[in-house]
Parts: structure tokens; C-alpha cells; sequence
């Protein structure tokens, strides 16, 4: 497959070392310095390329999605901290046809956490004696907090029992690629469900087989849905 990579920062460059490593050609990697506004983006730069993965910040990677669907590349975004302008990107994607997965995180088992952390709200649902709150970590340089991923996981607790809160609490200190953590606390005792990446290449990898499913597919899709058909 050739794969464009947009962005090279820390995800940018584990991408791109594990998609060489897997056989994968690099058809081009846009930096920064040269893509203000999606300027880089281009049908010339693009041509040829299979899929294009894309890990920038949150003020750059909607500008970037808007080209790469105008350009009709299939794209893995990664990026977090976009939420409020997916519904705008999904129906422009789905009225271009494009192919589009998105992922706050590319780790397979942090979606298995999610199912057991709806099987632990199940658990507790009504048991107003305990308190429950959600607890996230990043390394200090992560712009968005709280984590795309502890807001996933809110969403889907307050399905899950509506009318109760699920404060989320975070932490950006270090270099830990991320810790989630579902608590339940009682007087006296304390349930927790904790999910720790230990290291940035678990999303590299995910983020990489997304890429090597998604062309061929037309929609907008998560990493969720591609794994399981099905978010939780
Ligand atoms: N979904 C997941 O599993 C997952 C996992 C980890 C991180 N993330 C998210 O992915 C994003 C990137 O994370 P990271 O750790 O790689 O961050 P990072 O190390 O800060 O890298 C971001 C890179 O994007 C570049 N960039 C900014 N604007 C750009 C533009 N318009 N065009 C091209 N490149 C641009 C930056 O360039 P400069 O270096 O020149 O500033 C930087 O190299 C964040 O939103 C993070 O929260 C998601």
C-alpha cells in the first residue's frame, strides 16, 4: 500500500516506522512548516496514494480532512480534540462519497475497556452510595484535555445510566501515552477499571490496520466499528 502520512510528530513518526517496517511504501509525509491552511494537500502531492493517515493538532486536522475528502483519499485520522465539527465533516463526507475512519484511540484494548466499563456501570447502576468518577493521564505536551477518550467513555457511561455524572478528572505530566480510569468509590471500599498504554506504538499499529482496511470502503467509520461492526 502507499501511504501518505500528514503530520510528524510523535504519532506521525511511529506510523510511518511501523508501516516501513510492515512492507508499506511512504508516498509522501507532509510537514507543518509547508501545509498552512491544507496548502500541501494537493492533487499532484496526493496522486497515487492509497490512503493518507492523518495525526496533527486540533486547530489544523478539520482544514486537513475538508482537502483530503475534496481530493477523494480514503483517510485515518487520529487526531483528537475535533468533536464539535464531526457532524459538519461526516455529511460532507458522506455527500462526496469519501471513505473516512476516525479514532480518538487506536488501541484495541482500551474498546475492550469500554465494554467492561459498561458492564462495571451496569453493576453499579442506582448505587447512588458510591461515588463514580472517570481519571485520565498524558504526557505534558497532549493539547487536549480532558482526553477525547475519557469523553467517549462519559458519553457512553451517561447511556448507560442517564441522570447520574461521571466527572472526568486529568492529568498532563510526563511521557505516559495514556491512562483511563473508571472508579467507583464507597465509604469503604474502592471498584476500579484501569487501562494504561504502555507505549505510543499500541495506536501506531491500530491506526495502521485501519489504514490497510479502509480503501475499498465508502462512509465514515470508527476504529469501533471497523473492529467489532459495532460500537459498544
Ligand atoms: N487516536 C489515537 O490513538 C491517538 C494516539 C495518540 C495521539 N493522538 C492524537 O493525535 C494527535 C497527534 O498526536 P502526537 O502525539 O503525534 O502530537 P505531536 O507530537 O504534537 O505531533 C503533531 C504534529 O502535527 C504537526 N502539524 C500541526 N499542524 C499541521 C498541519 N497543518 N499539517 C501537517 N502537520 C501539522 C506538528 O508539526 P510541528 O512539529 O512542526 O509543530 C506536529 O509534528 C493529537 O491530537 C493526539 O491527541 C491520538
Amino acid at each position: 500500500m502507499r501511504i501518505a502520512i500528514i503530520g510528524t510528530g510523535k504519532m506521525g513518526k511511529a506510523v510511518t516506522t511501523l508501516a516501513e517496517e510492515r512492507g508499506h511504501a511512504i508516498h509522501t509525509i507532509v510537514h507543518r512548516t509547508e501545509n498552512a491552511g491544507g496548502r500541501a494537500l494537493t492533487r499532484e502531492r496526493l496522486d497515487g496514494a492509497d490512503v493518507a493517515v492523518e495525526f496533527t493538532r486540533p486547530d489544523a486536522v478539520v482544514t486537513n480532512l475538508e482537502r483530503l475528502i475534496g481530493l477523494g483519499i480514503p483517510i485515518v485520522t487520529g487526531t483528537t480534540g475535533w468533536g464539535e465539527e464531526l457532524p459538519r465533516i461526516t455529511s460532507l463526507a458522506d455527500q462526496r462519497g469519501a471513505a473516512l475512519l476516525h479514532a480518538a484511540n487506536f488501541s484495541v484494548g482500551v474498546h475492550l475497556f469500554f465494554r467492561a466499563a459498561l458492564d462495571l456501570a451496569r453493576a453499579f447502576h442506582g448505587r447512588s452510595e458510591f461515588n463514580v468518577s472517570i481519571f485520565e493521564e498524558h504526557h505534558q505536551t497532549k493539547l487536549d484535555a480532558p482526553s477525547g477518550t475519557a469523553l467517549l467513555l462519559q458519553h457512553r457511561l451517561w447511556a448507560e445510566e442517564p441522570g447520574r455524572k461521571f466527572p472526568i478528572s486529568a492529568s498532563r505530566a510526563g511521557d505516559s501515552p495514556g491512562t483511563h480510569t473508571l472508579r467507583y468509590e464507597g465509604q469503604y471500599e474502592t471498584v476500579t477499571l484501569t487501562h494504561v498504554a504502555l507505549n505510543r506504538q499500541v495506536f501506531a499499529a491500530g491506526a495502521l490496520s485501519a489504514a490497510e482496511w479502509l480503501p475499498g470502503h465508502t462512509g465514515v467509520f470508527t476504529f469501533e466499528q471497523m473492529l467489532f461492526g459495532s460500537a459498544a
